[in-house]
């Protein structure tokens, strides 16, 4: 079954909003024509959202938000909501990145809540999953996914499930340099297809969009990109730069 390449750069709490623009420009010019062989997003910081947010959807491009609220409104000082996301044209929403698990306590149930929330507004959660070094080299990878995937999708339906992407990124390969083996990722991916599959039956399992995350840069992600069950990307710091970013995207057709 044929799953349409899904890119996301992801620009954590990079650029500031007039840095955006200029980037988002470039970016969409040097992008043209690849958006019928592959979704592209960008998830700048809240405080670019705004500002980035006709160039990119006017070009196809699809934007994210690296975090929601899992309230709807009222005194949550510091938080933002889904519909205040919608609002500016934000489709995607980044929910339980390995940063957001690490330093700001996200577990496996805020992570389902977020994507529950995200999914009932309207967004389509993007949830990151993915094992530490100690995790991997203990030899429970598999145990560290089933718990995150059975956690952070708990609640989510099947149909659900269709607007839901999935984000594995060994936290080992975040910002390391350190990229899983084109084989290493496939593994990990056909196995979370496989939980997929024993949750929600096949055929919804076939359709779910699983990206790859740690260390992609433009000279392996048409190796990772070619892999059966790697669909896509969630690309950190090569998706800074605007000519690395569209590189990437263009060796992954
Ligand atoms: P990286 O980050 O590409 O810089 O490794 C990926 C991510 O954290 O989404």
């Amino acid at each position: 079954m044929a799953r349409k390449l899904f890119i996301a750069g992801n620009w954590k709490m990079n650029k500031t909003a007039s840095e955006a623009a200029a980037d988002v420009k470039r970016l969409v010019e040097l992008l043209s024509g690849v958006g019928d062989k592959a979704r592209v997003a960008v998830c700048p910081p809240f405080t670019a959202l705004d500002r980035i947010s006709s160039v990119a959807r006017s070009a196809g491009m699809e934007l994210g938000a690296q975090n929601l609220s899992d309230k709807a409104s009222g005194a949550y000082t510091g938080e933002v909501s889904a519909q205040m996301l919608l609002d500016l044209g934000v489709t995607q929403v980044i929910v339980g990145h390995s940063e957001r698990r690490q330093f700001y306590g996200e577990n496996d149930s805020i992570v389902s809540k977020k994507a529950i929330f995200a999914l009932a507004s309207g967004l389509c959660p993007i949830v990151c999953v993915g094992e530490t070094l100690e995790e991997r080299e203990a030899g429970s990878t598999e145990k560290v996914l089933r718990t995150q995937i059975s956690g952070s999708l708990d609640g989510i339906s099947a149909e659900d499930m269709l607007r839901t992407t999935i984000a594995y990124e060994p936290v080992w390969a975040i910002g390391t340099g350190k990229t899983a083996t084109p084989q290493q990722a496939q593994d990990a991916h056909a196995f979370i297809r496989s939980l997929l599959s024993a949750k929600y039956g096949e055929t919804c399992a076939q359709k779910v969009i699983i990206q790859y995350g740690g260390s992609v840069k433009a000279s392996n992600s048409k190796e990772l990109m070619a892999m059966p069950d790697i669909d896509g990307a969630l690309v950190g710091g090569a998706s800074l730069d605007p000519a690395g970013f569209a590189d990437l995207v263009k060796n992954a057709l």
